[in-house]
């Protein structure tokens, strides 16, 4: 046990004024498809990690594990396998209406950020605590999803531009990054710093009003 942290009397004026500073920055936060290849210190990379970690999670089993890329071979193999699978997918159902909607969000099947950006990491879920437990991880995407949103937060925080990308070709990421078996890829995180040119599609700067992403009851 340790005793709560004592929160000084802060008064609620404070409270909102930080609430809302806090609201803002993290309202500037996009996602970035252009990268520089400017380099990102590890040190940054891993605090990041380590705020990652103190997500609250499923009966704190704590059931995530971030590879850190960087190196140019490792990028290179992520690039095609990547691109493979998104050319499956834009020749499938890519030809629908999705196609028009992930354009106009800026994402394309060519991925050339996955080898520019300095860092990609790759948030893997733990269904179970070893590879022979016989008990599942409870709620193991709700928290891992949890602890990304504090990576993203950190990153952005911290001055850098990141993209959440799918990480579909699953197998393929465990082998690349070693990972065993019940360990399944949850999202790729491209993190760097946003080329000369980046910029922010208009279909992204649309987001919901507070009455319609809240009810009070
Ligand atoms: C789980 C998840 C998966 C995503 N996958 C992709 C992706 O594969 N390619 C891509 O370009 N963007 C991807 N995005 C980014 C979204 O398109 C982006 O967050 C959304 O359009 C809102 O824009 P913003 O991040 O700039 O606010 C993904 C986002 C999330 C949360």
């Amino acid at each position: 046990m340790r005793p709560w942290p004592s929160d000084p009397a802060t008064p609620d004026h404070e409270r909102i004024a930080n609430a809302v500073a806090f609201c803002e920055r993290v309202a500037l936060r996009h996602s970035c498809r252009s990268f520089s290849n400017k380099p990102v210190p590890r040190a940054v990379i891993e605090t990041a990690i380590a705020a990652a970690g103190t997500a609250p999670s499923g009966a704190n089993r704590q059931p995530w594990h971030f590879a850190a890329i960087s190196s140019p071979g490792a990028k290179t193999a992520l690039r095609v396998a990547v691109e493979e699978e998104e050319r499956n997918f834009y020749g499938g159902i890519g030809g629908s209406e999705w196609q028009g909607l992930l354009r106009d969000l800026g994402a394309r099947a060519e991925k050339p950020y996955l080898e520019t950006a300095p860092w990609v990491l790759i948030a893997f879920g733990q269904t179970k605590a070893t590879e022979t437990d016989r008990f599942p991880n409870p709620h193991m995407t709700e928290s891992v999803s949890i602890a990304c949103g504090l990576l993203l937060t950190t990153l952005h925080l911290a001055g850098l531009a990141t993209l959440v990308h799918t990480a579909t070709p699953a197998r393929f990421l465990n082998r690349l990054c070693r990972r065993p078996e019940h360990e399944r890829p949850v999202m790729m995180i491209v993190v760097g710093h946003p080329a000369a040119d980046a910029e922010v599609p208009a279909a992204a700067l649309v987001r919901k009003p507070l009455d319609q992403i809240a009810s009070w009851l």
